[in-house]
C-alpha cells in the first residue's frame, strides 16, 4: 500500500486540490482512501457533494479524523486491501504535518510561484527537517502560469526549492480553472475531461509519482 502526503504550510497552496485530483484519477484502476486530516474537513464535505451529484460511493473514498486516529485509519486502508492513501493535512498544523509526513513513503509539496508562496516554502522545508523527511518529499510546480511567464515561474521555483534541498519535479501543473470547476460537481478532471490539459497533466504526475514511489520502496 502506497501513501503519499500532501502538505505545505502555506494555505492555498493547491493541497487539497491536488489530493483530491490524483485520488479520483488513480481510483479508476485501484483502491484509493482519501484521508483528511485537516478540521476545516473540505475534503470531506466534497466527498458528501460528490456522493449527492454524482451517487459515486467509494472511488475514492475518504476518511476523516484527528493526527492521533491517523495509524488506526492506516490499519484499516491495509486491511480493506487500499493501493494507494492519499492524506490531505491543513495548514500551520505540525501535529497533522508531522504525523502525516512520518507515515508518508512520498510527501507531496505543491508549491505556487508567488513570492509569498516562495517564501513560505523555508516554513514546510523546516517541518521536513525536523522530521528528517526531507529525502522522500518531492516539489509539485502548482499554477504555472502559460505563455512567456511559464519559464520565470519554474526557475523562480527552482531558485528557491534548490537551496532547501528540495527536488522539483518535471511533472508540472498549470494554473487552469478546470481544476476547481469540475469539483464544484463532484468530479475530477480526468472525469470532466478526459482529454483537456488538465487530465493529460494530472495523469502523467500520477504515472510518475508511482514509478517514483516504487523506486524508493525498492532502494
Ligand atoms: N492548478 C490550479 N489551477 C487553478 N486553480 C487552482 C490550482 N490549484 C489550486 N487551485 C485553486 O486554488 C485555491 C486553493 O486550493 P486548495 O484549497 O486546494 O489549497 P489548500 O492548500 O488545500 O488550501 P488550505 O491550506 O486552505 O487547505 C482553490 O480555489 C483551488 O481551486
Ligand atoms: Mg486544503
Amino acid at each position: 500500500m502506497k501513501i503519499w502526503s500532501v502538505v505545505s504550510q502555506k494555505g492555498g497552496a493547491g493541497k487539497t486540490t491536488l489530493a483530491l485530483q490524483l485520488a479520483i484519477a488513480a481510483s479508476e484502476q485501484l483502491k484509493v482512501l482519501l484521508i483528511d486530516l485537516d478540521p476545516q474537513e473540505s475534503a470531506e464535505r466534497w466527498h458528501q457533494i460528490r456522493q449527492r451529484i454524482t451517487g459515486t460511493k467509494d472511488d475514492p473514498s475518504i476518511a476523516a479524523g484527528l493526527p492521533p486516529k491517523l495509524s488506526d485509519m492506516l490499519k484499516t486502508a491495509r486491511k480493506l486491501g487500499a493501493d494507494l492513501v492519499l492524506i490531505d493535512t491543513p495548514p500551520k498544523r505540525e501535529r497533522a504535518i508531522h504525523a502525516a509526513v512520518v507515515a508518508a513513503g512520498l510527501v507531496l509539496v505543491p508549491l505556487r510561484s508567488s513570492v509569498l508562496d516562495l517564501q513560505a516554502l523555508k516554513d514546510t522545508a523546516d517541518e521536513l527537517d525536523v522530521t528528517k523527511c526531507k529525502g522522500k518529499a518531492v516539489v509539485v510546480a502548482n499554477a504555472m502560469p502559460s505563455g512567456r511567464n511559464r519559464d520565470g515561474a519554474i526557475k523562480d521555483i527552482m531558485r528557491y526549492a534548490t537551496p532547501l534541498k528540495l527536488e522539483v519535479l518535471a511533472e508540472r501543473l498549470s494554473d487552469l480553472p478546470a481544476y476547481s470547476q469540475g469539483l464544484k460537481s463532484g468530479r475530477g478532471v480526468t472525469e470532466i475531461e478526459r482529454n483537456g490539459t488538465a487530465a493529460k497533466e494530472i495523469t502523467t504526475l500520477l504515472e510518475a509519482l508511482w514509478a517514483r514511489d516504487s523506486e524508493v520502496a525498492a532502494a
